[in-house]
């Protein structure tokens, strides 16, 4: 395992879009808060019906008693004429459509876990009328149901084999076709955070998302290796992941629709494990630096999943891959790096590694001359402790940029919010020996960062730098559709931002 180039494949499951529920296994269906007290939400009369003569009590009367829930992602199962129902809190009547999401997820996670090694149908069944809450409901189930993947000598079954949703909505399969594509996008961006840095290192890394863009329509991928690097002048990968027995990459993805008119750019950060290099960590630090590459999984994932949606839309989306760790050929505090494009950066902490690998990404992603420029990554911990860990910081080169990201996001379903990026910061960026240093005072550390980055971006070029140290990664309990460990954070977001701009 250790050495593989490849990482598993795993299969995902089925979905499908049907009128009933008949043949699942489990039947997800929601409790909402009425005016009068709690109801349920889905289920054909007729079945409820059948139920309430057995149970001898309304049937949200039998789930209040059973321990349930109108809270948002509480669930309590009952026994359903030989399978189960689960019963999932949906919050007040009328949520919108992150309720629907969220409260499925929630459900579908709380179905897998019945799963005892047979696989299960799961069927959704929350009165569901139109396509666009099909695609949401698939959403939510797909990323509900996700399981880390172990690495064990006891290979595990699917826990969810197929996901039904029931509805009578007409056209919802392209809808449907959709969620499936996102949702593999996310599992993809999962996979490879959950992955552990023994297993996923620059060269598996862009060797997996190499065969994850295999085959696909107007795609061309670029892998370049460490004379590729040195050839190039990408001084700031090279830096960072020269203290590492394994080398450093860029990945370049390119997906050229012919005819597209827009190009969206898309930079994401690729530490493969961040020890802190010689400004070595702490162990409890250390522990979840494998999801460091939190970033460059979003932007691969998404780019694949922008060209199986076949977006009208030129997106480049790029890995910048390294494992920072110390050593005798490690980048040392005080070091002068020059980043691609000629700019020189001071190192002022080797544990500031992300933002060195970003300036030569963003640099050459410039060239592409992109109408919009995003840059992902798992950048401070500073904004974790601004923002905490569901919600990612944002900051943009100017309030229309801001717009077009927080748009997307909104519609995605993620959760971000806008730091201001004032003159104050950029000052404290001077270098005595060097254009700019990499590092400066500890308060605002998250809009530091994004100061420093600013330097690599051509000026008048739209541009939103994201930093989603908090939610890439879950250390406490699965909650909603969020499973443990990696997220997928910013997937759902970076599909619908290009989706926004396509023609
Ligand atoms: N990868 C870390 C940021 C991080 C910390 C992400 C915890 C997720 C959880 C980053 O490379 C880092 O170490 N940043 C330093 C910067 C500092 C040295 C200026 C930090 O936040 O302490
Ligand atoms: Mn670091
Ligand atoms: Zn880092």
């Amino acid at each position: 395992m250790a050495n593989s180039t490849e990482l598993p494949n795993r299969p995902r499951p089925h979905l499908k879009v049907s009128r009933n529920a008949n043949g699942a296994d489990v039947v997800i269906a929601g409790l909402v808060e009425g005016s009068q007290g709690p109801l349920i939400q889905g289920l054909a009369p007729r079945v409820v019906k059948e139920a309430e003569e057995r149970f001898g009590a309304t049937l949200a009367e039998v789930a209040v008693r059973a321990g349930g829930k109108t809270k948002l992602g509480s669930t309590v199962v009952l026994p359903w004429s030989g399978n189960s129902l689960v019963l999932v809190g949906c919050g007040a009547e009328g949520g919108d459509d992150e309720n629907l999401r969220k409260a499925v997820g929630a459900g579908a996670r709380t179905a897998a876990s019945l799963a005892h090694e047979t696989s299960l149908k799961v069927a959704v069944d929350m009165g569901i009328t139109s396509p666009q809450q099909v695609r949401i409901a698939a959403e939510g189930a797909l990323l509900g149901c996700y399981k880390v993947p172990a690495i064990t000598a006891n290979p595990d079954t699917l826990e969810v084999s197929t996901v039904t949703i029931v509805s009578n909505a007409r056209g919802a399969k392209p809808e449907l076709e959709k969620a499936r594509i996102l949702a593999d996008a996310v599992y993809t961006a999962r996979d490879w955070v959950d992955a552990p840095a023994n297993v996923l290192y620059p060269k598996t890394f862009a060797a997996s998302a190499r065969s994850w863009c295999k085959d696909l329509e107007d795609v061309t991928v670029d892998v370049l290796d460490e004379k590729d690097l040195v050839r190039s002048g990408f001084g700031g990968i090279l830096a960072v992941g020269g203290g590492s027995a394994h080398s450093p990459r860029l990945v370049r993805v390119e997906y050229a629709p012919r005819g597209a008119t827009t190009t969206l750019a898309l930079v994401g950060k690729g530490i493969t494990f961040d020890s802190g290099g010689l400004n070595i960590k702490t162990a409890d630090g250390m522990y979840t630096m494998k999801s460091d590459m939190g970033g460059a999984a979003a932007v691969l994932a998404a780019v694949g999943a922008v060209a199986r949606l076949g977006l009208n839309v030129r997106v480049i989306a790029y890995g910048c891959m390294a494992e920072n760790m110390p050593s005798g050929s490690a980048w040392r505090p005080s070091d002068v790096v020059t980043i691609y494009g000629g700019k020189t950066v001071e190192n002022g902490n080797s544990d500031a590694e992300g933002r060195i690998v970003m300036a030569d990404g963003l640099a050459r992603a410039c060239e592409d001359e992109p109408d919009y420029l995003v840059d992902i990554s798992t950048l401070t911990g500073a904004c974790m402790v601004a923002l905490g860990n569901h919600t990612a910081g944002v900051m943009t080169s100017s309030a229309q940029a801001a717009d077009t990201l927080l748009d997307a996001s909104e519609a995605a379903g993620e959760d971000f919010w806008e730091l201001p990026v004032r003159d104050e910061f950029r000052e404290q960026l001077h270098s005595d020996i060097a254009d700019v240093k990499s590092t400066g005072a500890r308060e605002g550390g998250a809009i530091l960062a994004a100061a420093f980055l600013q330097n690599f971006v051509t000026p008048g070029t739209e541009w939103a730098h994201l930093d989603i140290a908090g939610p890439a990664f879950n250390e406490g309990k699965p909650h909603d559709y969020t499973p443990i460990q990696g997220t997928g954070f910013g997937v759902r977001t970076l599909v619908q931002l290009a989706a926004n701009l396509a023609d």
